[in-house]
């Protein structure tokens, strides 16, 4: 098996074998002619001689750590170590440009990605959660909707850049911050807090600070994301209720958030009406 970096040549027949890779289809067979080409990431496929039996794509996120993701093995190739084989070369070209942490993302339900990670050497880290919500209409949650609304919710106030990095020396020592292994969420990838991504996101008016609670956000088309979140148990409830109130005021249609694997943090998430 020839594990080599992806050509054009090689896109429709990974197209044709990961369109239906999960039940809601997949997003490789959209994203994968953009790949090819980007050399901060590498995409690399299995090559059996007659046909790609496997696809995975790693990227740099800074200078010390890589994502990896999107790997695939063609459903007649499974069980053959093919992952595994994908994984070592993707890995080798991270560690030859001075990458030390390669971190990657997985459902807790899909049995053989697990195994197949754990294989390989990977350890389990942290359990990021994703809550999420349409805004706006009636949207019927089991735990309530948002629930009565007290008068003293505490609004989100914008952090100038300035007081980025005393936020982010906060996370890693904070509960949160340590159930997230200081970790924070770009899109479906994660990695380290560090000060400058903390300023980046109040240059770009996406850190806020919500009584003792404080949170990161972006808007996506018209998703409201919160790339981190770090609250207590008494505040927690009233700061997502706020960030709920920003995506209202930011027109967005739905509202996701990552946050710790907490119970009072993804009971209050609940409370709030968002799904788990
Ligand atoms: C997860 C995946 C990439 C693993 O690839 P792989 O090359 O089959 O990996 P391995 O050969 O190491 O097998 C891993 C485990 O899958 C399971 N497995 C074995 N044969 C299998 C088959 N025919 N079909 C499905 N799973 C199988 C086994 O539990 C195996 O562990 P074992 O070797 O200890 O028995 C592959 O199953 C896949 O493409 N799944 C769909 C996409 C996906 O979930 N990607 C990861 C998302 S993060």
């Amino acid at each position: 098996m020839d594990i080599r970096r992806v050509t054009h040549e090689d896109v429709d027949e990974i197209v044709a074998f990961t369109e239906g890779t999960f039940e809601w289809g997949d997003y490789v067979p959209d994203m994968i002619s953009s790949w090819v080409d980007d050399r901060d990431s590498l995409v690399v496929v299995a090559d059996n001689g007659s046909e790609i039996a496997g696809v995975g794509r790693v990227m740099l996120m800074s200078p010390s750590e890589a994502w990896s993701h999107a790997v695939r093995v063609h459903p007649d190739h499974r069980g053959h170590g093919i992952a595994g084989d994908l994984l070592d070369t993707m890995t080798a070209w991270c560690f030859k440009r001075g990458v030390s942490i390669i971190r990657l993302l997985i459902d807790d339900t899909n049995k053989a990605s697990k195994r197949h990670v754990t294989k390989t050497g990977f350890r389990l880290v942290a359990t990021p959660m994703h809550a999420s919500r349409e805004i706006g209409g009636t949207t019927p949650n089991p735990d309530g909707n948002g629930g009565r609304r007290t008068s003293d919710v505490v609004p989100a106030r914008r952090v100038k850049s300035a007081d980025a990095a005393m936020l982010a020396a906060a996370w890693p020592s904070s509960e949160c911050g340590r159930a997230m292994r200081t970790l924070v969420a770009t899109g479906w990838q994660f990695a380290r807090l560090t000060d400058e991504v903390a300023e980046e996101a109040a240059r770009s008016g996406g850190l806020w600070e919500i009584g003792s609670s404080w949170a990161v956000t972006t808007l996506n088309d018209a998703t409201f994301d919160v790339a981190l979140l770090d609250s207590d148990p008494a505040d927690a409830l009233g700061a997502i209720r706020a960030l709920i109130d920003l995506a209202k005021t930011e027109q967005a249609e739905r509202f996701g958030m990552w946050i710790a694997d907490i119970e009072w943090l993804t009971q209050a998430a609940a409370l709030a009406g968002c799904d788990l």
